[in-house]
């Protein structure tokens, strides 16, 4: 790894604890960014589980990270050659993370304030969408998925949430008689679980699914999972949003 001249490790080392608290345990030149991470050494032990399902060489792809919090997945992404890494966030702190390591990290990224409901703003389509660990902090999970959709996949998704509940995924029906509410109950039923307060201390944990619905959502939303190579992590194509999906913010037409 080759570090700018300038940023020797004292600087560095300075410069990242300023801007801590850390969510993403980063290695800048031997100065770990997040050491004592509860999930351990994080996300790069998360990103060990589904690597290999990502294409290895980028060259000339354009990669959009939703949610890039402090740039770990973007300087990946960037490490494999894309292009063009933009990451988007809605909090300006971790946004300013995201900048340092890439500059430290000496990799060309550019880093956007920007809500997921917003990416209508961006008008064009990226070959990679990373859309991971931002599901379950919105109160709106489904329409955010309506919205890469619409807006911003032009072909691959990586996905990734907290899951909760079952791991069993009912088969799949057409259609259910209105008498009939035993599927409702049963654990392999797509269930997202709402949390009102707190989940983990976090007030931003709104919406939880389980595997089910995690794996609906995504098809719902005109997403065909190609690859599930880690147990919250899918690999998707965009295909064509199945009849009754789309997303409906901003409203089309723009009538009265
Ligand atoms: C749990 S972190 C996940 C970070 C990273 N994507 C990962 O997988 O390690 C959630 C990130 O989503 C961001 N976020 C939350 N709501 C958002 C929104 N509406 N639009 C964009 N980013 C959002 C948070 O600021 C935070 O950086």
């Amino acid at each position: 790894m080759t570090f700018p001249a300038s940023l020797g490790v004292e600087e560095i080392r300075r410069r990242a604890a300023a801007l801590g608290p850390w969510f993403h345990n980063i290695d800048l030149g031997g100065v770990r960014t997040a050491p004592d991470h509860f999930l351990g050494d994080y996300p790069a032990v998360k990103w060990r589980g589904f690597a290999h399902a990502i294409p290895a060489d980028l060259t000339g792809r354009s990669v959009l990270d939703i949610g890039c919090n402090g740039g770990f997945y973007s300087i990946e992404m960037k490490r494999r050659g894309a292009a063009r890494v933009l990451g988007i966030d809605s909090d300006e702190d971790y946004l300013a993370q995201a900048r340092f390591a890439a500059e430290a990290t000496g990799c060309d990224i550019e880093f956007r304030r920007l809500s997921v409901y917003d990416l209508g703003a961006l008008g064009e389509r990226f070959d990679l969408v990373l859309f991971m660990g931002v599901l379950y902090h919105l109160r709106h999970p489904l329409l955010a998925l309506d919205l890469i959709h619409e807006h911003v996949a032009g072909d691959l998704l990586v996905f990734q949430s907290m899951q909760r509940g079952s791991a069993e995924v009912a088969p799949l029906r057409e259609d259910y008689d209105f008498f009939e509410t035993a599927p409702f109950d049963a654990p392999a039923w797509p269930k997202l679980h709402f949390v009102e307060r707190r989940y983990a201390h976090d007030q931003t944990n709104w919406w939880v699914p389980n595997r089910a619905c995690a794996e609906a959502m995504l098809r719902s939303a005109g997403f065909a999972v190609t690859a599930h190579p880690e147990p919250e992590v899918y690999l998707c194509r965009r295909v064509a949003a199945p009849e009754g999906g789309g997303a409906v913010y901003p409203a089309r037409g723009g009538g009265a």
